[in-house]
């Protein structure tokens, strides 16, 4: 197909957007191709497979039992405690600088609040999507129609959702491997499978083998093809859920119904602050749409794919949070082994058969494992629909002669959450991934919008309904979560995206294609 040429949309190189036609051809080159090979329901268990990852498993007890530091400070007290407080007062005093308000069984509340949130954000993706059915996501939806300097933000924030939360997501799975492995009798050495810096000090430990080995083969899995992934992917997705209901059956009829009440201990301040973090485990719906080029009908099946996995993902999720803050009080998911593993430790405790309990276990793994997946395959592909605009080296962009993937980028990224997965606890990585990705759903929201306005003949086959408030709602809800985050995130949110802006400024604004369009 002949490539339109790049026309540059504004004389200022930083608002620049791309053409959506250019888009579209670019992606058809036959160096660029990347193989049509999924279908709705492979585009479904991807969003699943993305979405339920070790979140469920451990931050709703956490989120539920709240978060409390010895020492006060400022940056861990919530932007939107610090907000209402001076608004009341003038001052900020008043804030809770301790740490976090429990949820309690109002858990289950946060769960369906930030459902909510994210199925107006899931239209505003699905719209986009389906009218720019190119790799890349959110990212080349903002070149599309935020301008360059967008899109260059955007592609780096969502470095903080794909590998940040990666990292995270392979910690988590050492930690319940190694505990499923020494049930089995085999005791992994702590200093090779343990993290190397943990809670602001040294532990001891080299390396975490098991949370580097893990990215490392699916990296091999990527790099052969997406069909081969995405066959794995649907056993992993079916195992996942069976081990949800199995949970949701055995734990069930484990329940107390004292437990539920208090129901919400800290009000609606609880409820709120739990959404921010239990935001993470939603994290991986968007990642559905990084697909695109690589589906047989992506009008059709992109927002079906979207909007499927998040009911699924929302119905489980709620359950599981009744179930489990019914079986226990949620003073217990406080410290120790059961804030690491709340699941586990509830069934462990209260009797239940060890068969189920391996079930559970083996479930949550497989549930890791698939999400480790697909965000690893999201991340590669984003990178390489940077690298196709020029913001970021071609290489990211190099087709696997014979696999057809993008499989320089897919290495890239394997080192890039395994090295960290080895070395580090991020106890904090999920809220720093959780800013990164509300910022990203508010500007595609606003992207949203923009484009009714600039291209509002452009064939959309699927629409948002009573634009602009869907999407205005949606900008509220994710901004309203993000403020549930503490100072500190904030604080490493900024850092972060000053980083990016330093990249941009001295790589990739003389490497895009409108840097070279100028003459
Ligand atoms: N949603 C993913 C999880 O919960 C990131 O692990």
């Amino acid at each position: 197909m002949a490539q339109p040429p790049t026309v540059r949309t504004s004389d200022n190189q930083l608002l620049c957007c791309k053409s959506i036609d250019k888009l579209i051809a670019e992606a058809d080159e036959p160096g660029h191709r990347l193989k049509k090979t999924l279908g709705p329901w492979s585009l479904t268990a991807l969003g699943i497979g993305a979405i339920i990852g070790s979140g469920i498993f451990v931050l709703t007890g956490t989120a539920a039992a709240g978060e409390h530091f010895a020492a006060p400070s400022i940056l861990h007290a919530q932007v939107l405690d610090l907000i209402s407080n001076f608004l009341r007062t003038g001052g900020t005093a008043g804030a809770l600088m301790h740490g976090r308000p429990a949820a309690g069984p109002s858990i289950a509340i946060s769960f369906l609040l930030v459902a909510v949130a994210c199925s107006f954000a899931g239209l505003c993706y699905a719209e986009l999507a389906s009218m720019i059915p190119i790799a890349g996501s959110a990212y080349t939806y903002s070149y599309a129609t935020l301008g360059e300097i967008f899109a260059w933000i955007i592609g780096w924030d969502l470095i903080l959702e794909y590998v940040v939360s990666n990292v995270a997501v392979a910690v988590g799975f050492s930690g319940y491997a190694k505990a499923q492995l020494a049930a089995f009798g085999i005791n992994l050495p702590s200093a090779w499978a343990s993290p190397v810096w943990a809670s602001g000090h040294w532990t001891g430990a080299y390396f975490n083998v098991p949370g580097f080995l893990i990215v490392f083969i699916l990296t091999l899995l990527l790099v052969r093809g997406v069909k081969e992934s995405a066959g794995a992917n649907n056993i992993m997705v079916m195992i996942k859920i069976g081990a949800i209901l199995t949970f949701l059956v055995v734990g069930g009829m484990l329940v107390n119904k004292a437990n539920w009440t208090p129901f919400a201990p800290s009000g609606f301040a609880g409820i709120v602050t739990g959404g921010a973090i239990v935001f993470f485990t939603y994290i991986g719906f968007d990642s559905v749409s990084t697909a695109a080029e690589e589906c047989k009908t992506p009008q059709r099946d992109l927002p079906f794919g979207i909007i499927a996995s998040l009911i699924i993902c929302t119905i489980l999720y709620v359950g599981v949070a009744i179930v489990l803050l019914g079986m226990m009080k949620y003073t217990t998911f406080v410290s120790g082994e059961a804030a690491e593993a709340p699941v586990a430790y509830a069934l462990k405790y209260l009797g239940a058969h060890p068969f189920f309990r391996s079930v559970i276990v083996v479930g949550a793994l497989t549930g890791m494992i698939s999400s480790l997946l697909v965000f690893q395959y999201g991340q590669a592909r984003i990178w390489y629909a940077m690298s196709r605009d020029g913001l970021l080296p071609k290489l990211f962009s190099a087709v696997h002669p014979r696999f057809k993937t993008p499989y320089w980028s897919t290495w890239i990224a394997c080192f890039a959450v395994g090295i960290p997965a080895g070395l580090v606890d991020i106890g904090d990585a999920a809220d720093l991934s959780n800013i990164g990705t509300l910022f990203a759903f508010v500007l595609v929201s606003l992207g949203v919008i923009l484009l009714r306005r600039r291209q509002p003949d452009r064939p959309r086959a699927f629409r948002v309904p009573f634009v602009p408030w869907f999407p205005l709602v949606s900008v509220l809800l994710c901004g309203g979560l993000m403020t549930g985050l503490t100072v500190i995130t904030w604080l490493r949110f900024v850092i972060w995206l000053a980083l990016g802006l330093a990249i941009y400024i001295f790589y990739s604004r003389h490497h895009s294609e409108f840097a070279k369009a100028k003459n």
